[in-house]
């Protein structure tokens, strides 16, 4: 029976569905057997991040009951296994949230991890990740506003006896009015298992919807986001030989 790892952050935009989609690619290539699910089933953009073309069946299907998840399953050409939420209106109409424990579990049975990208906010969609998840981690942004919603994630996700691994830092960028990683360790009382710079890259590579990690693999970001991701899972990052100003720039911003 392959972890559920939910992808949570309370405080919408902080980079969730950025980190969830890269992480999925990196343990593909590290060899296990991963599926990401779009759990942002109100606003699902998974998809678009991956630069998966519109697929036919989705996670909405699931939820409406008229189809079993294994056949909402997109292969990337990467070979990643990820099931896309619908992305019109009509996709919303009657779906049943009771619905997604239960298909999540049945991809757990065939996977090493099924990563949950999980929706903004704490409302029902949230809840669900984290009640079904194994594992959750926590996004934030290194500044309060998602420093405190991240608090009530970890206290929600304890309530559903779900295990926190730590919390990822995202947009970092040194500015003075930044929380420092004491800071938040001491807010939050967790590890902090990833810190990832703000990168223009992340914004290019969504428009060019070639997921960072592929698009530019020695980025600041896509490092980082390597380095967490294989940490997550016990192994080396792997990471490509870099030319001397890359290797000055990463030190940098470190
Ligand atoms: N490290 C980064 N550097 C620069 N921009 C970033 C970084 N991480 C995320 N972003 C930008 O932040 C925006 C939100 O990212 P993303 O969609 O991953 O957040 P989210 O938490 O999934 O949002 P939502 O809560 O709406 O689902 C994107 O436009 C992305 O380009
Ligand atoms: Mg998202």
């Amino acid at each position: 029976m392959g972890r559920i790892i939910a992808f949570i952050s309370g405080k919408g935009g902080v980079g969730k569905t950025t980190l969830v989609s890269n992480t999925a690619l990196v343990l593909n290539k590290l060899g296990k057997n991963t599926i990401v699910v779009d759990g942002n089933v109100t606003t699902p953009n998974l998809s678009m991040h991956l630069g998966i073309p519109l697929y036919p069946i989705t996670l909405h299907d699931v939820l409406k009951g008229d189809v079993n998840i294994k056949e909402a399953t997109y292969i990337h050409p990467t070979g990643l296994k990820v099931i896309p939420g619908g992305i019109g209106i009509e996709d919303l109409k009657g779906m049943n949230l009771d619905l997604l424990p239960e298909s999540i579990f049945s991809l757990a049975e065939d996977s090493d991890f099924v990563l949950v990208d999980g929706a903004a906010g704490l409302g029902k969609e949230a809840l669900k990740s984290m009640e079904i998840a194994d594992d959750v981690v926590i996004i934030t942004n290194p500044d309060l506003p998602s420093i405190t919603e991240a608090l009530k994630v970890k206290k929600l996700s304890e309530e559903f006896n779900t295990n926190v691994m730590g919390t990822v830092v995202n947009r970092i960028n040194k500015r003075k009015t930044e929380l420092t990683d004491d800071e938040i360790k001491s807010i939050l009382e967790l590890p902090i298992l990833g810190k990832i710079p703000e990168d223009p890259l992340v914004p290019q590579s969504i428009h060019k919807k070639i997921p960072l990690v592929n698009h530019k693999s020695n980025s600041p970001a896509s490092i980082a986001i390597k380095r967490f991701s294989s940490n997550l899972v016990g192994e080396e990052p792997i990471l490509e030989s870099q030319s001397i100003f890359q290797r000055i720039a990463n030190w940098l911003t470190k």
